[in-house]
């Protein structure tokens, strides 16, 4: 028996990355999921994979959650392929870092727009379907940088606490009518593809540090001494989309081995 078993569930940024490893533990504990992801090919061959790999009924399409039109569309997609939603996971996001006196605006923008702007237009469009059927829970993937400033990151910064701003109005706006909204606060997932493909790089010439460097100087911020994984996050997202936390709505979790504490 999973934890969620016969709930439908959509998660944003689901081709790679966090986004498929939640997608994959959803499925374990009983969900049919549907991903979107602004990279086709690849959200086509990760729910191919992951409908193998847990015998669940998991679709990818192709959709950017910036366009309202593409995720109202994206919506009713799912409601006619399942019915109905009941577990809404938001990850879609993208970092950007640099110093600010030499910040790109238009990139800065961009940040806002897929990380802040592309969370609400997803939760209100899930809330729209929630709220005519039987209520669901909508877990936003946040991040520890939601919850203090972070170096040469402004951009994600404030997209990451805006998003706690949604997380909060929307809780409350929902509260008496069963739909929850929640925030999970990652700390660093220093083996995802957005690190080793990008961040290592970009904080090497940020902080005048080797790649190696970057590693150590990130894994010694944490009280744990390691990296998050993407299980220490997924374990707190199934949490959040079961009625286990059915008195909880409006929260900010984080899980960064207590690198962050408020
Ligand atoms: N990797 C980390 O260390 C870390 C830490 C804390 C929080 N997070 C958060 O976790 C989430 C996932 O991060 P990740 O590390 O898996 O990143 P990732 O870059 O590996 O995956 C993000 C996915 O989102 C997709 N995406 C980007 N823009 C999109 C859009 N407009 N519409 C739809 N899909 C879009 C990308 O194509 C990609 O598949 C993000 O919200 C990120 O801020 C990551």
């Amino acid at each position: 028996m999973g934890k969620l078993d016969g709930k439908r569930a959509l998660v944003t940024g689901a081709a790679q990355g966090l986004g498929a490893a939640i997608t994959e533990h959803l499925a374990e504990e009983g969900c049919d999921v549907m991903g979107w992801d602004v990279n086709a090919d690849a959200m086509k061959v990760t729910a191919n994979h992951l409908s193998e790999k847990t015998g669940r009924t998991i679709a990818g399409r192709e959709v950017d959650v910036t366009d309202p039109a593409a995720v109202r569309h994206g919506m009713e997609d799912i409601i006619q392929l399942f019915g109905r939603l009941n577990i809404c996971v938001c990850n879609a996001g993208v970092l950007i870092s640099g110093d600010s006196l030499e910040f790109d605006v238009e990139k800065w923008r961009r940040v806002i727009d897929v990380n802040l702007v592309g969370y609400f237009i997803t939760a209100r469009e899930a809330a729209r379907t929630m709220l005519e059927g039987m209520g669901g829970s909508i877990v936003q993937i946040n991040s520890k940088s939601g919850k203090r400033g972070s170096f040469k990151n402004s951009a994600y910064a404030a997209s990451k606490f805006g998003g706690i701003g949604v997380t909060q109005s929307l809780a409350l706006e929902y509260a008496e009518r069963g739909v929850r909204v929640n925030a999970v606060c990652p700390g660093n997932l220093l083996d995802s593809p957005l690190w080793v493909e990008s961040l290592y790089s970009q904080y090497a010439e940020n902080h005048g540090l080797t790649e190696e460097q970057v590693r150590e100087k990130y894994v010694q911020q944490v009280p744990m001494k390691r990296g998050c994984n993407y299980r220490d996050v997924s374990n707190v997202v199934i949490f959040l989309a079961s009625d286990e936390a059915g008195y909880m709505t409006g929260q900010a979790i984080n899980v960064t081995g207590g690198q962050v504490m408020t």
